[in-house]
């Protein structure tokens, strides 16, 4: 099987890497990729992985298999739908579909019309409304861009000057906002794999989604993560599929939108049970580094399965005993606005993911992007899994890099 990746951040990495693993697999590719990826998959150019003409043009020239799309932007700009329409097995939602992640108003419709429990919200479109409705919520205030942002469009603050200010800032920006009530209670992100119908969990993880450690200082795409859970309750999975992945599927199937590809469901464990935050069309990034350094089943099979609507038929996953965890290491700036362009040194030893890298015309690796490498650890237990995400994460150096000194740390 060939498989083409499509995207260029550490998920892609860790993709394309325990795809090298599957004995099935005969040749590989990411675009555009990063300077990791290069090291396990070639490197086609392409013009812009989120134009749907470009994918299924390079899908055909490379005699692509199977084309995996890693990223939101280019589900919602349709690349699965052209891709499939080309005859070629893809794994990931029409755009139709990924309006789950791309429209937060059309998933809390779904999840409403699907009883699946989620925060109480409503949608603000208009500056002259926001102050009756904010008064209606918080504190704490939840404060969400409608579209998609990079993981960086929440604010959730107890002061109602910041809520405002940042609902101001996206409906300045075009942007509808969603206002939430806040849900207390660990969060998880549980991964699903989705043919249509059948719905297959991997292994639940929890990311850190804040810069700082002690979880301060503004939202970011994902700081750390680790997998699985050691304190959930045995059954966590079942439950959440059942109550949760299960209805949104039969809801979105029903009309006339089938889910193919990775739902991810990011919850709040309240103190009613499992509550949705945000549903997410694909593999989350940093969790799926962690997640998929434990999986023992071949990925690339596993994946075409669920692009060929084959998922029932397959055994069930094998997972390694013990745990993984992520540590991203972050360019000076971010979540702002970044540094790029750092040399990075020891970005090639084992366990270390790129994200935003690139190898410059003299042979150097350089930060290219916000979150820079994820550096992943594995153990018999959380402590032996930390140990080695941070013992080999200070084998790395860039200037100005940064990273939380307390993921997984309870
Ligand atoms: N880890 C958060 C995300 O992938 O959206």
């Amino acid at each position: 099987m060939r498989v083409l990746v499509i995207g260029a951040g550490a998920r892609e990495h860790a993709l394309v890497l325990a795809m090298s693993h599957d004995p099935t697999v005969t040749a590989l590719a990411c675009a555009p990729g990063n300077a990791g990826t290069a090291a396990v998959a070639e490197q086609p150019a392409i013009a812009d992985p989120n134009d749907a003409a470009a994918v299924v043009e390079l899908a055909r020239g490379w005699s692509a298999d199977l084309v995996v799309i890693g990223p939101e932007a280019p589900l919602v700009a349709g690349v699965a739908d052209a891709v499939r329409a080309a005859g070629i097995a893809c794994f990931g939602p029409s755009a139709s579909a990924a309006r789950i992640e791309g429209s937060k108003a059309f998933a809390k419709d779904v999840m409403h019309a699907a009883g699946v429990p989620t925060a109480r919200s409503e949608v603000v479109d208009n500056p002259a409304r926001l102050d009756k409705a904010l008064a209606g919520f918080g504190p704490t205030y939840v404060v969400k861009d409608d579209g998609l942002a990079a993981g960086k469009g929440v604010v959730v603050t107890e002061d109602i000057e910041a809520a405002r200010a940042h609902a101001l800032t996206l409906l300045d920006g075009g942007h509808p906002v969603i206002l939430e009530s806040f849900v207390d209670g660990p969060e998880v992100s549980l991964f699903c794999l989705v043919d249509g119908e059948t719905v297959v969990p991997l292994l639940p993880a929890q990311d850190f989604k804040r810069v700082g450690d002690g979880g301060v200082g503004p939202n970011t795409g994902g700081m750390g993560a680790y997998a699985p859970l050691p304190w959930a309750e045995p059954g966590l999975a079942d439950t959440i599929v059942r109550t949760i992945v299960e209805p949104t599927v039969r809801e979105l199937a029903a009309r006339g939108v089938p889910f193919n590809g990775l739902l991810y469901a990011g919850l709040a464990l309240s103190s009613d049970g499992p509550q949705v935050i945000e549903f997410n069309a694909r593999f989350g990034d940093p969790e799926t580094e962690a997640v998929l350094a434990l999986l023992r089943s071949p990925l690339a099979g596993v994946l075409h399965a669920t692009a060929t609507g084959k998922l029932a038929e397959l055994p069930p996953l094998e997972w390694a005993e013990g745990t993984a965890v992520t540590v991203v290491l972050a360019a000076e700036g971010y979540p702002g606005t970044p540094r790029v362009g750092d040399p990075i040194t020891g970005a090639e030893a084992e366990g270390v993911l790129h994200a935003g890298t690139r190898r410059r015309e003299d042979g150097a690796i350089v930060s290219s992007g916000g979150r820079v490498l994820a550096v992943v650890g594995s153990g018999d237990d959380l402590d032996a899994a930390r140990a080695q995400a941070y013992q080999r994460i200070e084998g790395v150096h860039l200037t100005g890099g940064h990273y939380r000194t307390d993921i997984a740390e309870f």
